[in-house]
């Protein structure tokens, strides 16, 4: 990285950490990725997922930190026994003051403890799923509900039951289907479909101009081991057996090139789709996707983490201030205000109204 010419001048954001940053951004969550730590083999071991803090342990830090923005962290239902993932996010959502949600999983494969609710008939010898949930109601009912399915059933599942659905797509057409299938679960299950939004991935490389976010995602890219971008297209593909040079053999990305490029840019990105560009032209690729309704919104990944996030805080957002795509100030307390998606009502009033 040229020292003499800083890629990141310093301005009154110069000096704000991690943790205070998105919510000054005023971005809706922080989101934490999580899943079982199997199979490290001498690839994976060099993954940032070897070392990394538990989630409802972190956030509980972090909601001590912020006022604002919400907490969503991921939890797998195969693998962690249901009483005490509802304590640990009811806990998190009072101690946030209403900021807590979820992100639903399932994990599927030998990775999986595959803890599961019991039968009827084993219930004698299962006590634990009986234990009452010693914590007060959250603050906004129940944490927000996050989601990420692919398959028809996840799909359906989130439509009817999320708040929030995660999505990787990389073209508006495939947005646009997505969007669809899932809005239309959503009203199938008798709910509003403002209720649930979709939010895209997208990871963004900014430059004062293109060529300076291309030299940006090259300096990224150099950093990427080529044994663990390769790895990491996650199609079984291993170095030494794939000619590196030559051209990628599917249509993966839409910039696909060279092998080597498609591992780096998948790396870079993390799978997601990588959005490489000026204040201008990242800010019409994004109001191009909510316009044609292909997404309500977006879960911004940094390749160039605090740096990145400081850039997209200070560049793009008044960019989309500016055209009334984005809030000046948080309209609300709890997450599900500044969602603007319903609070659920109390189990017991609905039971009293014999809808539970
Ligand atoms: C954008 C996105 C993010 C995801 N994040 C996680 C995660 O953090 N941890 C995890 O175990 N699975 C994650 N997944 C995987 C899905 O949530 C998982 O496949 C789902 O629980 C199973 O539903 P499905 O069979 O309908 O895909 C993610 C998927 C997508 C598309």
């Amino acid at each position: 990285m040229s020292t003499s010419q800083p890629l990141y001048p310093s301005t009154a954001l110069g000096k704000t950490s991690l943790i205070e940053l998105p919510s000054q951004a005023k971005f809706d969550t922080l989101f934490l990725a999580d899943g079982a730590g199997s199979n490290i083999d001498d690839v994976t071991k060099r993954f940032w997922i070897v070392s990394a803090f538990e989630p409802v342990t972190l956030f509980s830090a972090i909601a001590t930190r912020t006022e604002h923005i919400g907490l969503v962290y991921t939890v797998s239902v195969s693998d962690n026994e249901p009483n005490l993932v509802a304590r640990q996010l009811a806990s998190l959502d009072h101690i946030s003051h209403g900021r807590g949600g979820w992100n639903v999983v399932t994990t599927p494969g030998p990775g999986s403890l595959n803890l599961r609710v019991p039968k009827e008939e084993e219930k004698d010898s299962v006590a634990k799923a009986e234990q009452p949930l010693r914590v007060e109601q959250p603050i906004q009912g129940h944490p927000v509900i996050a989601q990420a399915g692919t398959s028809a059933e996840g799909m359906a599942f989130g439509g009817a039951n999320a708040d929030i659905i995660y999505c990787a797509n990389y073209s508006i057409e495939d947005g646009q289907k997505t969007y669809h299938t899932y809005k239309s679960h959503t009203v199938a299950a008798g709910r509003k479909p403002d209720g649930l939004l979709i939010l895209t991935d997208v990871a963004v490389v900014w430059g004062e101009t293109q060529e300076e976010a291309e030299r940006k995602l090259r300096e990224v890219s150099d950093l990427w081991p080529i044994e663990v971008a390769v790895h990491n297209l996650g199609m079984g593909f291993v170095i030494g057996e794939v000619d590196l040079d030559a051209p990628f053999p599917q249509d993966y990305d839409r910039d696909a090139g060279s092998f080597r490029q498609t591992a780096e840019r998948c790396s870079v990105g993390l799978g997601h789709r990588l959005l490489i560009g000026t204040t201008q032209s990242i800010a019409d690729d994004l109001q191009a996707w909510i316009e044609a309704e292909a997404t309500d919104g977006f879960a911004v990944i940094q390749p160039l983490v605090i740096d990145g996030l400081r850039e997209f805080a200070e560049h793009i957002i008044p960019e989309l201030q500016r055209r009334g795509l984005f809030r000046s100030e948080y309209e609300g307390k709890t997450l599900r205000e500044n969602l603007d998606v319903p609070r659920p009502e109390n189990y017991y009033t609905l039971l009293r109204k014999g809808a539970a």
